[in-house]
């Protein structure tokens, strides 16, 4: 059977790194949810999975993320500013943080990464996409996620389930053709990326989604057999 390449560049690795997982789609789609129960399924098999948000996962992160979101400052933040300061948290994020957690040996699971930005910043603000990409890839390196998942739901779900939260982000106020070209660049991403990325129906029930992910995670990585290393005993 012909082996999907990043399953061969994991298989290549696996000896000396885990797998880096990403969760990725639109406000309300359910990715930390699912980012919550897959690190707890890890850990109930003995690994201590590093997981980490974007923007964030650092002080200087965590900073960035409140200036993006929430600060009074941001509606006059330009889509150049924006762009330069998610990559500005994640160059934080990659460096501090996921290639250190990488080379010990831990799975990483991030909450949003470079696809967000290819995304948000790229299909949906317009900016340049060449430029998007290579502000990705010279942030990032080689830190590519092995899997990443897009969870999928229409507006109106996501608008239902965003609907209790009291505090809402910038990114939850944009005008609703934004949406629509977050989930049309999300579905070509998809397209374009075939074996790293999993469309996944998050319009379903969060105990289904958490058992097709962890499905998929068990057959990409071998979880159960020649890979697993608890922690404790490194
Ligand atoms: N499959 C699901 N079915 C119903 N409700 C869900 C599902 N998954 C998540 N939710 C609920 O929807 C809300 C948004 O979920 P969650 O915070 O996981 O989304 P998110 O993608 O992380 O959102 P954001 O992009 O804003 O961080 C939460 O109240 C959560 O409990
Ligand atoms: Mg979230």
């Amino acid at each position: 059977m012909k082996m999907a390449r990043s399953t061969t560049r994991f298989l290549c690795r696996k000896i000396v790194m885990m797998p880096f997982i990403t969760f990725e789609g639109s406000e309300g789609c359910g990715k930390t949810t699912q980012v919550n129960r897959l690190a707890i399924h890890l850990e109930k098999i003995g690994f201590v999975p590093e997981v980490f948000r974007e923007p964030g996962g650092t002080p200087i992160g965590e900073a960035i993320r409140h200036l993006l979101q929430h600060a009074d400052e941001n509606h006059a933040m330009t889509p150049e500013a924006e762009l330069l300061l998610f990559e500005a948290s994640r160059s934080q994020l990659v460096q501090e943080k996921i290639q250190p957690a990488l080379k010990r040996g831990d799975w990483v699971i991030c909450d949003r990464f470079f696809d967000s930005t290819s995304v948000y910043q790229g299909a949906a603000r317009k900016l340049d996409p060449r430029l998007v990409e290579r502000l990705n890839s010279f942030v990032a390196g080689n830190c590519v996620p092995d899997l990443t998942f897009l969870l999928d739901v229409d507006r109106a779900t996501a608008r239902s389930r965003l609907s209790a939260r009291k505090i809402r982000d910038r990114m939850e106020e944009q005008p609703e053709d934004f949406y629509e070209r977050v989930r049309n660049a999300y579905h070509e991403l998809a397209r374009r990326n075939t074996e790293r990325v999993v469309l996944i129906d998050g319009s379903r029930q969060v105990d289904e989604i958490a058992t097709e992910i962890w499905r998929i995670v068990r057959q990409r990585f071998a979880v159960d057999s020649e890979i697993r290393t608890p922690r404790s005993t490194r």
